[in-house]
């Protein structure tokens, strides 16, 4: 799994460098990201945790592509994102990335398995018979394929949006809170499941969430504030990430007049 980062010439497959992002202009200029630099590798689910409004959503946009950094550069898979023209950077979103959502964000008249292959089926790509049975299967949706978004409980809608989001083979998934809208059991489900894409399947992936317990099913996490890297755990588990979360409270950052809300949401009542 992780071997596979290590080897050598094998590059990160996502990387920021000097990323700032601003929002605004004179008095009321938001500086989103201010200065981060970050690599994602093969094979490694990384967290990324701070308070709202600390850049964790601009920093996921960034990177693919959804948003344009003020400076700074973004390398995926080999190819720098700030110089691509708007098409080939809708066939990078469309064939190199993957994206969950808190929302689920399913089509509600498409059944299971019609919104799981609709990424490729918008791109005009064959679908791979054998992929979409082994990524069918890691999320256990076999059963449900002809069930319509409506006739699924909110942790089988979210695993069909992570079943979507391998489908086409993507150098990295970004999830932004995917268990933000999940019950504990639902929300266990789904982790173990990115968790699974990543250390059985190569897969990468770049996962924002509020919870201690979702951040533990990570090889790693980055903590942010104020648009910028404050922190990085490695291995961690629900008591280090509080811990590193204790660490980190707010209150001497410049605020940028934001509304600063606690850093660490210490229900998170996932077991693991
Ligand atoms: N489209 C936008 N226009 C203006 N300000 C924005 C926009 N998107 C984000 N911001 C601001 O940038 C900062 C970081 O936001 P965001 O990345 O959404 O934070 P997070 O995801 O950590 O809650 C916040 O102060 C937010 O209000
Ligand atoms: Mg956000």
């Amino acid at each position: 799994m992780r071997a596979l980062a290590a080897d050598p010439g094998v590059g990160p497959i996502a990387s920021a460098r000097d990323l700032v992002k601003t929002y605004g202009r004179g008095e009321a200029v938001v500086r989103a990201l201010d200065g981060v630099s970050v690599d994602f590798a093969r094979g490694e689910l990384t967290a990324i945790m701070g308070p709202s409004g600390s850049g964790k959503s601009t920093l996921m946009h960034c990177m693919a592509g959804l948003d344009t950094p003020t400076a700074g550069t973004v390398v995926v898979d080999g190819e720098d994102v700030g110089r691509m023209n708007q098409r080939r950077l809708t066939r990078l979103r469309r064939t190199r990335l993957g994206f969950v959502f808190q929302a689920f964000n399913l089509i509600p008249t498409l059944t299971a398995e019609e919104n799981i292959r609709l990424p490729l089926d918008i791109a005009r790509r064959p679908v791979d018979r054998a992929w979409f049975d082994t990524v069918v299967d890691a999320v256990g949706l076999r059963d449900r394929l002809d069930h319509r978004p409506g006739e699924l409980s909110g942790g089988q809608q979210q695993r069909v949006a992570c079943a979507r989001a391998l489908i086409s083979r993507p150098a990295v998934v970004f999830a932004d809170e995917p268990t933000g809208n999940l019950d504990s059991r639902s929300s266990g489900e789904v982790l173990g499941f990115l968790r699974r894409s990543v250390d059985e399947l190569g897969q990468a992936i770049v996962m924002v969430t509020h919870d201690a317990t979702a951040a533990s099913y990570a090889h790693r996490v980055l903590f942010l504030a104020d648009g910028r890297l404050v922190g990085e755990l490695e291995d961690p588990t629900r008591e280090t990430v509080l811990d590193a979360l204790r660490g980190f409270t707010p209150g001497d950052g410049d605020g940028h007049g934001r509304h600063e809300q606690p850093l660490a949401q210490t229900a998170g009542p996932v077991t693991r």
